[in-house]
Formats: C-alpha cells, sequence, structure tokens
C-alpha cells in the first residue's frame, strides 16, 4: 500500500544528496497537501489515485532515505505513533451540547416560535439549515494554526482524548491555511462514505473480521480503537459545522463560520440562499451545488427538511435530519441553553425508515468457504427509497433469537443504507399453522451432511467438489479487486460449474468459445467478450492472484503483504508458518490458516497449474505507459532515490538500465558527484539527464520530454 508509514530506519545521512533531495521532498509535500484539499475540501479531484500513490509513494522512500528530512507534519507521518492503553480523558472547554429533536413540519414551526417568543420580537428570522451527519461528533483543536488534539463528545463536558486516530483522516489539514494565531476549536463529524463502507465491508468479510452494521458504527468503531494503524486503514472522512472555543474570532454567524472553514482548508459544507438550493434540488442535481441553505422564515426551513428527506438516499453519506440554526452568533448567545440543549436550535429528523412485509420463504446460501447463511425471501418493500426482498438472518442462533418462521409478518429496516435486515417479527400477524426454521443437516447444493466447527457459530459444507462451494471460489476468483475477468458474470460462472467444465481456477483458462457457446443461452459475441477478458486477466500482479485464491483470513490487504514479502509465487507456496508469522501485518490466526491451506499437495498443485497460464512479471509493467520502450539509460552519482529503485522503475516503463555507458546507451541519468561514466558517456556524446529531466522522460517519452 502506497500510504506504508512503517517506522524509518535511521540510515547514514548522504550530506552530497541532501539539498537535491530536500528540494524535491519539499516539492512532494506541498503538492499532495494541494490534491489532498482539492479532493476533501473543494470536492474536486485534481489527479488518479494511481498518480497520487505514486507520487506518495516516493516521498516515503526519499524520506526514508533520508532520516533527516523527517518532519512529525508530513503527510506520510499521519500515524503519529504505536498503540496505546486507553484514551486520556479531556475536558471541554465548552461543552459540547445536544440537540432537541423536531419529528414533524409542527415541530418546526413550534420552535420558530419559541425562538421570536424569547427574543420577544415577531419579526421573521434567519435559520441556517444544515444536513445532520449521521456519524461521530469530534473536536479538533489548533493551536496557531498546528492541528493539536482531536476529543470525542463523552458526556458533553469530558471526552476522550483521539488524537493518534483522527490525524490519521485525510481531510483534516494538520496546518490551517492562513495566518492563524491562539486556540481554534472546531466541531465536526467523523463519518464514512456508503460506497466506502460497502468496500470496507467487503474487505472486511474477506479477511474473516466482523462486519459493520452501518457506516456510523464503522467510523464510531474505527476512532475508538486503540492502535492508529487501523484507523489509518478505515476511510474516515470528516465535516466540520461548529465552532467550539475560539480565542479571536470576527465571524458573526454561521453562515459566515462555514465560509471561514473553508477558508482554513476545512472541509465543510458549501451553501447559498433557499431559493438558490431549491431550485438546484428541483432539478435534481446535488454534486456541485450547496446542501446548506440560508432559510428566511420558518417555511423555507420546512421546505429545506422537505426536499433533504426526499434526495436524502442520493447522498454519498448517511444523514439522518437536518439541523436548523439561528443564523446570528449574537442572536444563539441571546438565547442560550437550557439543560443540555441551545435554545436557538433542533434536529428536524426524518421517520425512521422501515416497513412491513412477508416472508415467503427461507433460503440457504453456500458462501465459498462452505458457509451456509439463511436468507429470508420477502415479498418486495420500498425502503429507504429502494425495493428490499432478501434479507440476511446470519445464522442459526439470529433465527432463533428473533424466532423468523416462514409466512411471518416482519419489521424490516434498511441498515446504514445497505443492508437491509429484518427487526422483528409481528407476532399478532402470525400463521397458528406456522413451525420454527431450523436450518437442513445437509447441503442444499451437494447433500453432503454440514457441520458446525468448534468454536465458530456457522454450520459448514466441507465438501471440496461442492457445486456451490466451487462456484463461489471462482466467482472470488474473477472478481473486480481479484483477477478481474470483466466479463465472466455470476450467472455464467454458475453455469460453467453445473456443467462441470470449471472445476478449478485454472479450468477457466482452458476454457475455449466452443465450451462457453455450449452453455445455455449464450450468443456468438457474448462468449467472444468472456474468452477475451479471461486472456487478459493472465497479465496480471502476484498480490491479486494470491488474493483470488480465496485462502481464509487472507483479504486484499495480507495478500499485498505476501506479494510483497515473497515477491514469487513460488516462494510463497514453499513459506513455513513460522515464517508466516514474522511478516508485518500477519496475524497468528491468518498465517496458522495459509499454511494449513499449503499444506494441501492438491492446492498447491493446482496453483502450480495455474500459474502456467499467468504472466505475473509483465503485469506489473503493463499497467505503466512504455514511455521508456527501446531506451537505454545508465544511472550514476547521488540521486534522490536509491539506483534499484530507479532501475525499477527504468525497466518497468519499458526501457534498460546496464551498468556502464557504450555505444548504445541513450541517456545517462545523472545525480551530484557523477563519476567515470559521466567521462566516458560525454566522450561517446551520450545525452546526460538530471532528475527533472529524467522525470519529464518518465511522463511524456522521447518526443516530447
Ligand atoms: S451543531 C449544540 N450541526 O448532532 C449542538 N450538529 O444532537 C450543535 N450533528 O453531537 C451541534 N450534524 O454530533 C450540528 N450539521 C450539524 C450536525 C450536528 C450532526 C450532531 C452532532 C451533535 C448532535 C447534536
Amino acid at each position: 500500500m502506497a500510504k506504508s508509514t512503517k517506522p524509518i530506519a535511521a540510515k547514514p545521512i548522504d550530506s552530497r544528496a541532501a539539498p537535491l533531495a530536500k528540494r524535491r521532498v519539499l516539492e512532494l509535500r506541498r503538492q499532495i497537501l494541494e490534491w489532498d484539499h482539492l479532493y476533501y475540501v473543494l470536492d474536486s479531484p485534481a489527479v488518479s489515485d494511481y498518480e497520487y500513490d505514486q507520487l506518495f509513494a516516493e516521498l516515503v522512500a526519499l524520506e526514508s532515505t533520508h532520516p533527516d528530512l523527517l518532519d512529525p507534519d508530513s503527510p506520510t507521518q499521519r500515524v503519529g505513533g504505536e498503540p496505546i492503553a486507553e484514551f486520556l480523558k479531556v475536558p471541554h472547554t465548552k461543552p459540547m451540547l445536544s440537540l432537541t429533536n423536531s419529528y414533524s413540519t409542527d415541530d418546526i414551526l413550534a420552535f420558530d416560535e419559541r425562538v421570536k417568543k424569547f427574543l420577544g420580537t415577531e419579526q421573521t428570522q434567519e435559520y441556517f439549515c444544515e444536513l445532520k451527519f449521521d456519524g461521530l461528533a469530534v473536536e479538533l483543536i489548533y493551536q496557531d494554526g498546528r492541528f493539536e488534539r482531536a476529543v470525542t463528545r463523552g458526556d458533553g463536558q469530558v471526552g476522550e482524548d483521539v488524537t493518534q486516530n483522527v490525524r490519521t483522516i485525510r481531510a483534516i489539514p494538520l496546518h490551517l491555511r492562513g495566518p492563524s494565531k491562539g486556540k481554534i476549536e472546531i466541531r465536526g463529524e467523523v463519518l464514512i462514505f456508503k460506497s466506502d463502507f460497502s468496500e470496507l465491508n467487503e474487505t472486511q468479510q474477506e479477511a474473516g473480521a466482523a462486519t459493520f452494521a452501518n457506516p456510523r458504527n464503522a467510523a464510531a468503531g474505527s476512532i475508538r480503537q486503540l492502535d492508529p494503524k487501523i484507523a489509518e486503514r478505515r476511510p474516515l472522512r470528516l465535516f466540520c459545522y461548529a465552532p467550539g472555543h475560539i480565542e479571536h474570532t470576527t465571524v458573526r454567524s454561521q453562515s459566515e463560520w462555514l465560509d471561514h472553514l473553508r477558508h482554513l482548508g476545512l472541509p465543510a459544507l458549501s451553501f447559498d440562499t433557499w431559493g438558490i438550493v431549491k431550485a438546484g434540488f428541483d432539478r435534481g442535481i446535488q454534486s456541485q451545488l450547496p446542501l446548506a441553505a440560508i432559510c428566511k422564515g420558518p417555511v423555507e426551513a420546512v421546505e429545506y427538511y422537505e426536499a433533504v428527506q426526499k434526495l436524502r438516499h442520493a447522498l454519498p453519506f448517511d444523514i439522518d435530519g437536518v439541523v436548523i440554526k439561528l443564523n446570528s452568533f449574537s442572536l444563539q448567545e441571546a438565547l442560550g441553553t437550557v439543560a443540555r440543549s441551545p435554545r436557538w436550535a433542533t434536529a428536524a429528523k426524518f421517520p425512521p425508515e422501515r416497513a412491513t412485509t412477508r416472508v415467503i420463504n427461507i433460503m440457504v446460501q453456500v458462501g465459498r468457504t462452505g458457509a451456509l447463511t439463511p436468507v429470508a425471501v420477502m415479498d418486495p418493500v420500498r425502503v429507504g427509497g429502494v425495493s428490499v426482498e432478501n434479507a440476511t438472518l446470519h445464522n442459526q442462533s439470529e433465527i432463533d433469537r428473533k424466532d423468523i418462521r416462514i409466512g411471518d409478518t416482519v419489521v424490516v429496516q434498511r441498515a446504514g443504507d445497505v443492508i437491509p435486515e429484518i427487526v422483528e417479527v409481528v407476532l399478532s400477524a402470525r400463521p397458528s399453522s406456522s413451525v420454527p426454521f431450523k436450518i437442513p443437516g445437509h447441503c442444499p447444493s451437494c447433500g453432503e451432511a454440514v457441520l458446525q466447527l468448534e468454536g465458530e457459530v456457522v454450520l459448514r459444507c466441507l465438501n471440496c467438489q461442492c457445486p456451490a462451494v466451487i462456484s463461489e471460489a471462482i466467482k472470488h476468483f474473477a472478481s473486480r479487486r481479484a483477477m478481474n475477468i470483466e466479463r465472466l458474470g455470476d450467472r455464467v460462472i454458475e453455469q460453467l460449474t453445473e456443467a462441470q467444465l470449471v472445476r478449478r481456477f485454472s479450468d477457466l483458462y482452458r476454457l475455449t468459445v466452443d465450451d462457453l457457446l455450449s452453455l445455455p443461452r449464450q450468443g456468438d459475441k457474448s462468449a467472444q467478450n468472456i474468452k477475451e477478458s479471461i486472456e487478459t486477466s493472465r497479465a496480471t500482479t502476484l498480490a491479486r492472484v494470491i488474493f483470488a485464491l480465496g485462502i481464509r483470513f487472507v483479504g486484499e490487504q495480507t495478500a499485498k503483504a505476501l506479494a510483497k514479502h515473497f515477491k514469487t509465487m513460488d516462494a510463497f507456496l514453499a513459506a513455513s508458518e513460522a515464517e508466516l508469522v514474522e511478516i508485518e501485518d500477519i496475524g497468528p490466526k491468518v498465517a496458522s490458516s495459509i499454511s494449513k491451506q499449503l499444506s494441501s499437495a492438491a492446492f498447491v498443485g493446482e496453483v502450480k497449474a495455474l500459474l502456467e497460464f499467468l504472466s505475473l512479471e509483465s503485469v506489473k509493467h503493463a499497467k505503466v505507459q512504455q514511455t521508456l520502450s527501446g531506451l537505454t539509460i545508465v544511472i550514476t552519482g547521488t540521486l534522490p532515490l536509491p539506483r534499484d529503485e530507479i532501475k525499477d522503475t527504468i525497466l518497468a516503463h519499458g526501457g534498460k538500465s546496464p551498468g556502464s555507458v557504450g555505444k548504445t546507451t541513450n541517456y545517462l541519468l545523472a545525480g551530484e558527484e557523477a563519476g567515470s561514466k559521466m567521462q566516458k558517456a560525454q566522450e561517446l556524446g551520450v545525452e546526460i539527464l538530471d532528475w527533472d529531466g529524467f522525470q519529464k522522460l518518465l511522463k511524456n517519452g522521447r518526443s516530447i520530454g
């Protein structure tokens, strides 16, 4: 992973290379900060993930060869320290309040009446209306512009110091923009985008870890981890909304405050007046448009509430209502607080998204590890903007706990907008003939007896010839983050395994177009496309192949760590359990699972057979533009990166890099203190490149660069 932030080994400092390296390090840091700002604050990404990762990796490499250039505020140093034993308690300078709730138009109108009564006026008030983020509230503390601390809300008076974890959130600048004096406390919400959440749960599942019920739980759980490395791997985001205690400020209202936040380089919603915001909502345009609004009076605030409720599912993150705040800070102060809530704001909550439907059947699915999962099939019903007809029932003990039976009327809920679940059974509507549901003792696919392994709740089919298990394993193998066989859909995989044309991974590469055409309803063009995408998948990386094998507990990250450590499949296949536990990021459970798998001769034989079809080396390079194709570049002198790394880069871009200058040499890449090679190159009239020139050549190739 490009964001690796291992403790940096102290290597001897090469003073000659220092000035050049320093310049580059500063340049890289500035560029990365700029890209983070564009991405997280301005919501307009400037580069691809690939480009970002490349630059990030270069910075990591440079800082590791030049430990003297290390800076605790470098973007590579977001994971600051080692796991901590417990969170320190920190009192808030200003209490973190909660909000009173409103659930209807009437409640909002009543809120406005209370505000006016308290102010002793009949005048229309200006309200600032925002989304109510469904995440975890935190306070960020900046001292003289530098990020110093992050604290959870806790009981409102005292929170917990979660600085280590919050620091890993790239949306948070470690330095505020512009000059900044004194202490600034800013409140906001840590959350996870819905799309990132689905991926996170997939990764958790692949790694055999527990999945999260919704993005809010995942965000809160991540912030409560004692090891910041875990938080760093979670796709956390943050939006700021409220001021805490602030030493110097001229900001007079919530709308000015949001503007101010953006000026400081902090992520916050953008806003406009309700008229303009509404025009965008009406046209169904949400991205690029303000999501908060200045509303004149309660009627506009209600309109905002209703409009947001309609489009909440189109938002990239979960919200549970809107917050309506009196815009002026001085009026807020005049109103003050009652109990633990301000009088000047209300949370207008959306009604919970649940619906009632009937369970038509309970099916038992077989996963790629043979695990049996009961799934309720229901009459389709709309919940949270989508039609729901299946809900996972997890396992027998879940079914027993909720006593869910075929024919039951149930309440379904979409947890965190993604996974539908049955909340409860409407017992009064239960048919008298109903019986408790038991997962059958035989695999629904192959009929073999199923087993409950020691220490597990799930039942498993352990027949490795089971068509369902094979078909699920192949689906995983072909999936996007594994071998990425784009055109090979689930349905075709099921047909292929049913027809026994595919019984193991390598069989995919033995398939002919005629084999594919023998499947029901398979057309010429589609068969051709499938064959082509199978062929394309042959060029890939070792990490993807290891991940694709579907070894229990080996998720994408673990596969990457294994590939990085072993470098070749042969070395991986020969790994001992003792060697595996030594690898960073690989625990005893994972190591034992891998070594069990590797002890199967059949498995190892199949991987070797598979390898015959793959080209792992060319792959890595295939993705990189071959800008140096046909060029021979010799390296000399001290350069910002170690020589073997530069050589790898040249090879990856299709060039050659022998150790000495000769007649076929096209360029000499010369750093400081270049020696005899420089002389030789000058004699032969070989063009000399400096580091910048080399970067240009890498990017553009010879014609332009
Ligand atoms: S302003 C006096 N604005 O809601 C409290 N809060 O019930 C001022 N929240 O703990 C808070 N989105 O976690 C504010 N746009 C928003 C919010 C928001 C979510 C949460 C926050 C707070 C809770 C209050």
